[in-house]
């Protein structure tokens, strides 16, 4: 992937923890996720005084482009910590990768986890869902 575009979604990513709605967990995510014609859908963290409907950040992403249209992805960035203070990797959630395995290709779709733009991985979905089950097991 392109390098400053790698540096823009991470940007994108942390200026989402702004948003990142967190009464609970005090714990902040951000993401931006980008589409294979090359358009950003931001996302961030909704909690839930009942817990249970809290919305991951990447999920957040994923939704708002899915309700948008779009259908094909191509990389997510996720930035995430305590109080919005970024330590370490904050990697997807097994449910989000399980909505990203509904989505995208696991052997093609990247994952960028990021502290800041010059500390960052890069994840295939495959790396961290192996063995995934998603629509084509249905066929
Ligand atoms: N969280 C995410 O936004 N993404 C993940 O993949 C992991 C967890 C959020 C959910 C909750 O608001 C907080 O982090 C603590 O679990």
């Amino acid at each position: 992937m392109d390098k400053k575009l790698i540096e823009e979604m991470i940007d994108l990513a942390i200026e989402q923890l702004n948003y990142s709605y967190t009464p609970y967990s005090g714990f902040k995510v951000g993401a931006a996720l980008l589409t294979k014609e090359g358009k950003i859908y931001k996302g961030c963290n909704i909690e839930n005084a009942a817990y249970t409907p809290t919305n991951c950040a990447e999920r957040t992403a994923f939704f708002k482009a899915v309700s948008e249209g779009e259908r094909a992805f191509q990389a997510i960035c996720v930035v995430g910590g305590k109080d919005g203070i970024l330590t370490e990797y904050a990697a997807p959630c097994g449910v989000c990768r399980q909505v990203m395995m509904e989505f995208c290709d696991p052997n093609t779709f990247q994952i960028i986890l990021a502290t800041s733009k010059d500390q960052y991985e890069i994840f295939t979905l495959k790396e961290l869902l192996p063995l995934g089950f998603g629509p084509n097991n249905l066929n």
